[in-house]
C-alpha cells in the first residue's frame, strides 16, 4: 500500500497526507452522498429535499409548499425541509448553503431574485447536489431543471385579450412585478408585445414589488396624476387587488377594469367571480411537479433541462366552464 511506512516521513507531511486522504473520502456527493458532520443521521432508503422558498407571505408561495407537502406525503421516505427566506435574498442564498453542508439529496428553490442566486445554486450543483428551480429562474444553466409557466406567453395573452377587451384604445396602467424576477420582466415584455400595434397607451407604469400594499401605494399615484384610467393590468392578482382596492377609496374602481395574473381559487378566481378582475390568468406552482421530477433525479433517470406548465384565462363568462387553456 502507497502509504504503509510513513516513518520516513517528517510528523508534519505525514498528517498533511492523512489529512487530505480523509477529505477526499468525504468529498462524495450527489443522491448517494452521506450527510456531511453533524447532519442528523437518516435511514438509507430515505432522501432528503431542502426546499428554499423565498416568501410566505403571499397566498401563492403557501399554495406552493402546500401542493410540495401533499406530493411528497405520498412518498414514506421523502423527507422534505422547508426554508422560508421572508423575501430577504441574503437569507436565501444562505438557504442553499446551509443545505448543501447539511447534506441534503436534493435542493428545490423558487428564487427571489435572478442574478444573486445564480451563483449559491452553481456552487450546489458543482458539490454534487441536484437543484430543480421553481418558477423564477436564475442566470445560465447551472442548475438540473427549471419548472414554469411561460411568462412570456401569459403576458402576451393578456396583451391581446385587453386590447380586443378595450377595442383597442385606453389608457392603462401597468403595475409589475419585481423586475429583478424574471416573471416580472417577462409578463412585461410579453405585454408590450401583445398590445403593439393596437391604439393602447400605457400612462403609467411602476414596480410594486409583487406585493398588494405596494401595488395600493403606486395606484394611488397614478389615480391623483390621471384623471381618466381604463384599465390596470398587474403582474399578479394581489397586485390588481392593491389598485381595486386604492381606486375604490377614491370612489372610481368602476371608471375602470382590473386584470390579473395567478387564478388561485380562493384568490384572483375569487375576486374574477365578485366582479372585482374582469380576467386573471392562471400561473400554476410546479409543486407537483417538481416532486415527480426529485423522484425521477432519485430514481438515476434522466429529466429534462425545463418543464414548461400550462396557463388558463378565467373571466366571468368562461368561470362556470373552469376557464379556457391558452393556446
Ligand atoms: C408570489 C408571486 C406570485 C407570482 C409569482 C411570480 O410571490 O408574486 O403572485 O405569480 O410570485 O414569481
Amino acid at each position: 500500500m502507497l502509504f504503509k511506512n510513513l516513518s520516513w516521513l517528517p510528523l508534519a507531511s505525514a498528517s498533511f497526507i492523512v489529512t487530505v486522504i480523509s477529505l477526499v473520502g468525504c468529498g462524495k456527493s450527489g443522491p448517494d452522498a452521506q450527510p456531511g458532520a453533524g447532519a442528523p443521521k437518516k435511514a438509507k432508503s430515505e432522501f432528503t429535499i431542502g426546499m428554499s422558498q423565498c416568501n410566505l407571505g403571499e397566498p401563492w408561495r403557501v399554495h406552493m409548499n402546500a401542493q410540495i407537502k401533499a406530493a411528497a406525503d405520498k412518498h414514506p421516505n421523502l423527507k422534505v425541509i422547508f426554508k422560508d427566506a421572508q423575501n430577504d435574498t441574503l437569507k436565501q442564498r444562505a438557504h442553499v448553503e446551509e443545505f448543501v453542508s447539511a447534506g441534503v439529496d436534493l435542493i428545490i428553490i423558487s428564487p427571489k431574485e435572478a442574478q444573486p442566486l445564480t451563483e449559491p445554486v452553481a456552487k450546489a450543483m458543482d458539490s454534487g447536489v441536484p437543484v430543480i428551480v421553481l418558477d423564477r429562474r436564475v442566470l445560465g444553466d447551472k442548475f438540473t431543471c427549471f419548472i414554469g409557466a411561460d411568462n412570456k406567453k401569459i403576458g402576451r395573452a393578456a396583451g391581446a385579450w385587453i386590447a380586443k377587451k378595450l377595442g383597442s384604445q385606453g389608457k392603462v396602467v401597468e403595475l409589475k412585478g419585481l423586475m429583478t424576477s424574471t416573471p416580472g420582466q417577462d409578463r412585461n415584455s410579453g405585454f408590450r408585445e401583445g398590445i403593439a400595434g393596437s391604439g393602447l397607451e400605457v400612462i403609467f407604469e411602476a414596480d410594486m414589488k409583487w406585493l398588494e400594499p405596494d401595488a395600493r401605494k403606486e395606484m394611488e399615484s397614478a389615480l391623483s396624476r390621471f384623471g381618466k384610467i381604463d384599465l390596470v393590468y398587474a403582474h399578479n392578482d394581489p397586485g390588481a387587488h392593491g389598485a381595486y382596492l386604492a381606486a375604490k377609496a377614491a370612489g372610481r374602481e368602476k371608471e375602470m377594469r382590473f386584470v390579473g395574473i395567478d387564478a388561485l381559487p380562493q384568490e384572483g378566481v375569487a375576486y374574477v367571480s365578485q366582479g372585482i378582475l374582469s380576467a386573471t390568468f392562471e400561473y400554476p406552482t410546479g409543486g407537483a411537479e417538481a416532486i415527480d421530477t426529485a423522484l425521477k433525479i432519485r430514481a438515476g433517470e434522466k429529466v429534462p433541462k425545463e418543464i414548461t406548465l400550462g396557463s388558463r384565462l378565467f373571466t366571468k363568462d368562461n368561470l362556470a366552464a373552469g376557464g379556457e387553456a391558452l393556446k
